[in-house]
């Protein structure tokens, strides 16, 4: 449906300068000539936008490309209202031609969303991670989903070192015992470890996996990872990790799982309560990868019944949490609000990325394949 919209622009697009010829109409000529109409869903800032020049990531500065996009005839709506029949986003559903958003304050766009939005072509997500968008209904409408890839990973994989060390470390009541007026050295102590000498396991070895594996390196630490794909020989070598074919032999091997993955259809509730209960007793796990991964009600259990001794991470379904979820009130957990890859260097990279493919969009050109989530009715091979 979407598809022939797009195909039936690009058609526009060539017969109005004079050259008919069908054979020249491809996938790859995103924009139709005009003005766009591009919508942005990120967090609100309020008092914070003002304090950092390179906070681009919110909605007051709106990834810096206001001005950009102004100048050259284009409307841009940002907005961080984007739940219910009646939030900001929806106005603008039926008319918008591009949708950005964001995993940090990720606008869920569902199948009925995609049907609603007649104009739509290129869903862009400021980050990484598009799960939040239906990508098999963007797929049947023909739209393309893109991400920048790449743009936050070196940002996740320090932040998961630092959990995995404050879990370790048993660091989080310590620190609350000084704010409570505390001093109880032994309830800390007597569960906290040194890294050295620890097996870690990285479900998922891609990019931030690898960079996590590196950073780990020098800890001496016994490292193992279970990826779809294994690496070649040379950086397996280079890096010092053993490849997990077998995801459930190498998980009750690990004292610290970190999860590295995408949410896809196949790993949705990967982590589940009879998975869980074959991990080794009061195991750490880390993931900033998607909430979804787990079985909520598991972790739950888990940390309540010190199965898993301590579970950090910065991912939620949904997103924001909402005051009662349960992952707030579990005991053994050190958990944030998603903040990993929206460091402020991150949101210079994912910032100058959208804006390339925006420029992209506009001047008809493809983008870098790596980028591409979804692109002619068809899903990134981890995502099939
Ligand atoms: N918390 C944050 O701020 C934040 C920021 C960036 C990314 N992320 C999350 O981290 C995920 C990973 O990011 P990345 O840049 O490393 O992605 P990537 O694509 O480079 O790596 C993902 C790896 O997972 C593997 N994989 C996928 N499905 C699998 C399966 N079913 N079984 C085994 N392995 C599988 C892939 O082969 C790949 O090596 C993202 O998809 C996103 O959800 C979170």
């Amino acid at each position: 449906m979407a598809m022939k919209r797009v195909a039936a622009s690009a058609l526009r697009a060539f017969t109005s300068s004079g050259d008919s010829t069908s054979s020249l109409v491809t996938r790859h000529l995103h924009a139709s000539p005009g003005s766009k109409k591009i919508v942005g869903v990120f967090y609100d800032a309020k008092e914070y936008a003002a304090k950092n020049p390179n906070f681009l990531g919110c909605t007051e500065n709106a990834l810096g490309i206001r001005q950009w996009l102004e100048s050259q005839g284009h409307q841009y709506i940002v907005t961080s209202d984007k739940e219910g029949p009646y939030c900001e986003l929806e106005k603008h559903i039926p008319d918008l031609h591009v949708l950005i958003t964001t995993p940090f304050h990720p606008a869920y766009v569902t199948a009925e969303r995609i049907k609603k939005a007649k104009n739509l072509q290129l869903l862009l997500t400021a980050g990484i991670g598009s799960d939040h968008v239906d990508l098999k209904a963007a797929a049947d409408a023909g739209l393309t989903v893109a991400e920048v890839t790449g743009s936050n990973v070196v940002s996740v994989a320090e932040d998961e070192l630092m959990r995995i060390l404050i879990l370790v470390r048993n660091f989080v009541p310590g620190h609350h015992q000084v704010i409570t007026g505390d001093w109880n050295v032994a309830g800390i102590a007597y569960r906290a470890y040194d890294l050295e000498g620890k097996t870690v396991g990285t479900v998922g070895a891609g990019r931030i996996g690898r960079l996590l594996l590196q950073r780990l390196k020098p800890f001496n630490c016994n490292l193992l990872y279970h990826d779809r794909l294994k690496m070649d020989p040379e950086l397996e070598n280079q890096i010092g990790a053993k490849f997990e074919e077998d995801l459930d032999k190498m998980l009750p091997k690990c004292d610290i799982i970190v999860i590295n993955m995408p949410l896809t259809e196949k790993t949705r509730g990967m982590f589940n309560k009879d998975r869980i209960a074959k991990l080794k007793k009061g195991v750490l796990i880390v993931n900033n990868a998607r909430a979804a991964i787990m079985d909520t009600q598991a972790v739950v259990d888990g940390c309540s019944s010190g199965q898993i001794g301590g579970y950090s991470g910065d991912v939620w379904n949904p997103q924001p949490a909402p005051k009662d979820h349960p992952w707030r009130y579990m005991p053994n957990q050190a958990m944030t609000p998603h903040i990993s890859g929206t460091t402020i260097d991150a949101q210079i990279r994912y910032a100058a990325g959208v804006k390339d493919m925006l420029d992209r969009y506009f001047k008809g050109e493809d983008f870098p394949p790596q980028h591409y989530i979804v692109k002619d009715g068809e899903l990134a091979s981890q995502y099939r």
